[in-house]
This record gives C-alpha cells, sequence and structure tokens, in this order.
C-alpha cells in the first residue's frame, strides 16, 4: 500500500467510476465528490463490490465554494486530484453555453483555488481530443495544433488546460497533467460498472448496445460519403479500463516527480483508427448479435478522421493500450445485458 490520498472529482461517473476502482487497486486512497448529477450514488456500492474497499464519498456540487472547502477541512494530506467533474454533451452545449461554462470553469477554478490554499500539488485533469477538432495531419501528437473547438463543450476543456496551465506558472511546485482522451467506450468486467447515459444515447456505443437489447429500433450511421476507406467516419476507440489505468500512471508520474514540465499533456488513445462500420461489425463479431443499421445523413459538427499517435504516453507514463476492440465491444454488451436483465 503507497497510501496516498487522491481526490477524485466525478468519481461516480463513467470514467471516474472505473479510475476509483484502479486507484484503490493500486493501494491509493480515494475520496470521492460528486453531484451525482450525471451518475447514481449506488456506484459507490458497485466499486467496493469489485475492489472490497469502500471510497470515502461527498455529495457535492463543485461549483459551491464552501461545501467543496469543507472536504479539503476535512481530509487532510491530500497528494493529487484527479478532476473529471463535468458536463460533455456537446449538442446540450451548443443549446446552453453559460450551463457548460458554468460548471466545467467555475468547479475548476473552485478546485484550484482551494488546492492552493490547503497545499495540495497536483492535478489530473480530463481533456478530449476534441480540442485538435479536424487535424491536418493524421495520427494526431500533442504537437498538432488546438484550435478552437466547435462546441463550447469543447471549449471549455481547451480553456480549462490554459487555466491550469497558468496556474502552474503562478504556482511554483504545482503540477498539472491534461489527458486528452479520444473515445472512451466499454465497461469494467465484472460488469458492475459503465456507461449510463440519460435518454437517448448521442454517443455511438451505447446507442449500439441499446438497439441490440431492444431499446432503440435502429442504428443511424451518420454519413457513409466521408472520404474513408468505407465512407462512415473515422475514431480511436479506447477501452475504459485502460484509459482509467493511464491515471494511476499519470499520479504515479507525480508521485516520483518525473514530471518534464509543471504542466504536461498526453494523447490517451490505442493509436488505430476505426469506422463507424468497423464498429458495427466488431460488435456483431463480439456477441453474435445481429444490428438493425441503416444509413444516414452526415451528423452536423463532426469530424471525418481522427486518431491518436500513442507513442509519448507509452514512452512517459509507461502506459499503452491493451484491450482489443472486440474484447471491448463484447464489454459494453455484457454492462447493457446486467442493465436490462437480459440472459
Ligand atoms: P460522466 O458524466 O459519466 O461523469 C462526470 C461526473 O461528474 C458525473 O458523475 C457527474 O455527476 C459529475 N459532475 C458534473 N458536474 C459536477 C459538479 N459541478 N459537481 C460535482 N460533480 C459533478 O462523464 P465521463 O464520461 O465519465 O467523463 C468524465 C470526464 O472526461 C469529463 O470531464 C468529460 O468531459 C471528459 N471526457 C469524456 C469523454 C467521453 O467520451 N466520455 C471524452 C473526453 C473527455
Ligand atoms: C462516434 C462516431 C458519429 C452515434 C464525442 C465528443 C467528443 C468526445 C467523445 C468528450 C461518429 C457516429 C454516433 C450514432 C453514428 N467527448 N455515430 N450514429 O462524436 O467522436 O465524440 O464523444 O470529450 O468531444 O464529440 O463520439 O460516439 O458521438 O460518435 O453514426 O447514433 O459514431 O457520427 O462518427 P464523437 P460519438
Amino acid at each position: 500500500m503507497n497510501g496516498k490520498k487522491i481526490l477524485v472529482t466525478g468519481g461516480t461517473g463513467y470514467i471516474g467510476s472505473h479510475t476509483v476502482v484502479e486507484l484503490q487497486q493500486a493501494g491509493y486512497e480515494v475520496v470521492i465528490v460528486d453531484n451525482l448529477s450525471n451518475s447514481e450514488a449506488d456506484v459507490v456500492d458497485r466499486i467496493t463490490e469489485i475492489t472490497g474497499n469502500s471510497p470515502k464519498f461527498y455529495k457535492i456540487d463543485l461549483t459551491d465554494s464552501d461545501a467543496l472547502r469543507e472536504v479539503f477541512v476535512k481530509e487532510k494530506d491530500i497528494f493529487s486530484a484527479i478532476h473529471f467533474a463535468a458536463f460533455k454533451a456537446v449538442g446540450e452545449s451548443v443549446e446552453k453555453p453559460l450551463m457548460y461554462y458554468r460548471n466545467n470553469l467555475n468547479s475548476l477554478i473552485n478546485l484550484l483555488d482551494l488546492s492552493g490554499e490547503f497545499k495540495v500539488k497536483n492535478v489530473v485533469f480530463s481533456s478530449s481530443c476534441t480540442v485538435y477538432g479536424q487535424p491536418e495531419k493524421l495520427p494526431v501528437t500533442e504537437q498538432t495544433p488546438v484550435i478552437r473547438p466547435e462546441s463550447p463543450y469543447g471549449n471549455t476543456k481547451r480553456i480549462s488546460e490554459e487555466v491550469i496551465q497558468e496556474f502552474t506558472i503562478a504556482h511554483s511546485g504545482f503540477n498539472g497533467i491534461a489527458l486528452r482522451y479520444f473515445n472512451p467506450i466499454g465497461a469494467h468486467p465484472s460488469a458492475l460498472i459503465g456507461e449510463l447515459p440519460r435518454g437517448v444515447p448521442n454517443n455511438l456505443v451505447p446507442f449500439v448496445t441499446q438497439t441490440a437489447a431492444g431499446l432503440r429500433d435502429q442504428l443511424k450511421i451518420f454519413g457513409d460519403d466521408y472520404n474513408t476507406p468505407d465512407g462512415t467516419c473515422i475514431r480511436d476507440y479506447i477501452n475504459v479500463v485502460d484509459l482509467a489505468k493511464a491515471h494511476v500512471a499519470a499520479i504515479s508520474r507525480q508521485v516520483n516527480g518525473k514530471m518534464r514540465n509543471s504542466f504536461e499533456v498526453f494523447n490517451l488513445g490505442t493509436g488505430q483508427g476505426a469506422s463507424v462500420l468497423d464498429i458495427v461489425k466488431g460488435f456483431e463479431k463480439a456477441t453474435g448479435k445481429k444490428l438493425n443499421y441503416t444509413m444516414a445523413e452526415r451528423r452536423l459538427g463532426d469530424v471525418e478522421q481522427i486518431y491518436a499517435n500513442a507513442s509519448y504516453a507509452e514512452k512517459e507514463l509507461n502506459w499503452k493500450a491493451e484491450k482489443t476492440l472486440e474484447e471491448t465491444l463484447k464489454s459494453a454488451w455484457e454492462w447493457e445485458k446486467k442493465l436490462r436483465n437480459i440472459e
């Protein structure tokens, strides 16, 4: 046991919950802060069932700095904060930009403010490949230019990275790591935790699993006339457990003090692009289920293709994605089946 205490904001959410499991299994003590705006309290019990170890949980809104201060007062010696808590629906952010700027930016500002006051020296931030837009050159390295993202959601990620970087400059000894996730998919092999979209899913894999489970009639593939081998969009789909492990690697880097700079950025992907049709075929192969799908119009705002060059994370974090796409799609289906009580 290394015993260091890690604050995990958004720790009952999709990526947060998987990361809490990996942190606990690596011997860290975890304190979760989440307001349950997009997750359920019983995730804490499910994490405990997987690890045999109950994380501390505070139901608190990070935009409430007084409530967050109480956590810092009670939880002495936090080593690092992994900051997942944010709103993440791209389309909703276009309709309600202020809601996104208010929640995502105020949460971060409160967290950094209190980290400074309570001498917490490290943060790991959930960023996104959305900050690259449609890059001219693929695969995407950390040197690929960041552009102004199309959505307010994406823009909160770009601005947050800058805020953290500027905070590290102003506070000597403070370390920030931004992890730019590509497309996280799949669920824990226990099928006790996974993605829980509310309402109709916007993202591809939850829509696929819900269609296979009979909750949706048909998957619409948004565009088959892109300039890609099969005409459908290409993404870099990363297994959520692999992704969670990258957070443990980032914390280890902070523990070991091996940072090259006070602010660092890593791409987290597999390095492999997969098309929408690859996902559909891969799902059918992995699960033996036939999927009802049809080709449809392009979705506004979609980039044609993006995938990571993941070699910097491999070199510096000693981390790489290990699970296969089929294994990952199978895990998503196992989770959906358990949710819906399907045999
Ligand atoms: P999620 O919605 O499942 O988890 C986020 C959690 O944060 C939820 O449990 C929610 O209740 C909580 N939360 C939101 N606002 C809060 C607030 N003000 N106070 C306290 N808790 C709050 O999302 P996720 O998919 O696990 O994403 C985690 C992070 O990763 C987010 O920052 C997201 O933007 C980023 N990210 C996600 C993806 C993706 O495709 N899932 C890709 C790139 C980046
Ligand atoms: C993947 C592909 C769709 C649904 C979003 C955010 C991004 C990041 C990850 C947070 C695309 C196609 C989808 C459907 C489809 N999140 N699709 N039918 O758009 O790559 O990224 O999540 O940072 O910022 O924008 O992910 O899962 O929505 O779509 O054909 O019903 O599947 O067109 O090509 P996306 P996605």
